[in-house]
């Protein structure tokens, strides 16, 4: 597979940053991702590199990543479990120092933007030691990690030059997505019962892209919200791994202290650290999210900014928070690369007006090839 890039396109464009010009490149990047994979009318995934019963032979699998790339594995790892494929992501650092039991029915899918991240490297060797089948999810033809597995999937972001990702992180979970569903339709034998539904709504992702980007409440979010203590991010299931992905770009891009949460795990600790001066956004991309509804409404108690990232569906949030930042409606898998592309946009506003050299963070590298 080859991928054309345009010189050009490696410019800003006329955007003060990479990072807002790879933001709004979204559309266009998912659209890529997407081309020809996906064939809404008869509900079917088609990738010519892994034809159905290409993993028909798989009991588990496991996504080894680091950073943005480990939050993508969270998120297609919850999908697939809620497929019933056991199914985890591995922080590929710890996966290489204590590799999880593994064999040739295990399949090991390392996630990584630009195929030479040396953790993931690793944990694929380990994987392969053990026997294991490897595919590599990258966006760079020719890396490294391309040669290390057994077979691989571009997921055709174009290229990326801030160094927090962004655009990556959208066409990563976009082609995991696509993925998990061929695995599960492999593995369980039948296309899933959401199938039709998931994959029309990604057809329509780019065009929802887009009005997220024509939205300004992430901006007046960061406006109202920024330099504050501190800035908590919780949610359920992929929205947790949202959660995770919203706390990485705010510390990275804004030096802001910035955690996530499983919103589970909000009372076991965490909310100690709630006060008026740390703003917590809730990820609300589930079917049914009365549980986070409750802890927000005990972050709220305590005097803490709340801030709502959902889709109308849970328009009674509202009751619970300070800012609403809305999402066009769509199916739960999809709706947690839209809340996402509003934080990334929350963080970018933040960073921006406390001056940070937002495209070159201070002490972070685009790609990182020592352990
Ligand atoms: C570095 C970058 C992150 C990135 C991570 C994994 O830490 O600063 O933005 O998510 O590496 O990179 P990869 O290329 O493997 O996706």
């Amino acid at each position: 597979e080859t991928v054309d890039w345009e010189p050009e396109a490696a410019g800003k464009s006329g955007y003060p940053h990479y990072m807002l010009k790879e933001i709004n490149e979204q559309p266009e990047s998912l659209r890529q991702t997407l081309h020809g994979r996906v064939d809404a009318l008869a509900g079917k995934v088609d990738l010519p590199e892994f034809p159905p019963g290409t993993f028909e032979d798989v009991e588990q699998v496991q996504f080894v990543a680091m950073g943005t790339s480990h939050h993508a594995g969270m998120y297609a790892a919850s999908m697939l479990t809620a497929h019933g494929i056991p199914a985890h992501a591995y922080m590929a650092g710890e996966y290489a120092d204590c590799p999880p039991p593994a064999d040739g029915r295990t399949l090991v899918v390392a996630v990584t933007q630009s195929g030479e991240t040396a953790d993931t490297l690793n944990a694929v060797r380990r994987a392969r030691s053990a026997g294991a089948r490897t595919l590599a999810v990258t966006n760079v033809v020719g890396s490294s990690v391309t040669r290390e597995c057994d077979d691989e999937l571009f997921i055709r972001a174009g290229p990326e030059i801030g160094v927090a990702a962004t655009k990556t992180f959208t066409s990563q979970v976009a082609a995991l997505t696509l993925l998990g569903e061929r695995i599960a339709g492999d593995v369980t034998g039948v296309a899933s019962a959401g199938a039709r539904d998931l994959l029309a709504a990604l057809s329509e992702l780019p065009g929802d892209v887009q009005q997220v980007l024509d939205d300004g409440t992430a901006r007046e979010v960061a406006e109202a919200l920024y330099g504050c203590d501190a800035y908590f991010f919780i949610g359920r299931g992929p929205a947790y791994a949202v959660a995770l992905e919203g706390a990485l770009k705010m510390k990275e891009i804004s030096y802001e202290h910035a955690e996530g949460f499983a919103a589970s795990e909000l009372k076991h600790g965490p909310l100690a650290l709630v006060t008026p001066e740390t703003p917590l956004f809730g990820v609300l991309t589930g079917k049914d999210e009365t549980k986070t509804l409750n802890n927000l409404k005990e972050v709220q108690a305590r005097g803490a900014p709340v801030i709502v990232v959902t889709t109308p569906r849970h328009a009674s949030a509202a009751s619970f928070a300070d800012y609403v930042i809305e999402i066009p409606e769509t199916e739960p898998e999809a709706a947690g690369i839209l809340a996402n592309v509003q934080l990334q946009l929350v963080s970018y506003y933040a960073a921006d007006l406390l001056g940070r050299p937002i495209d070159k963070p201070r002490n972070l590298a685009k790609s990182v090839t020592v352990e």
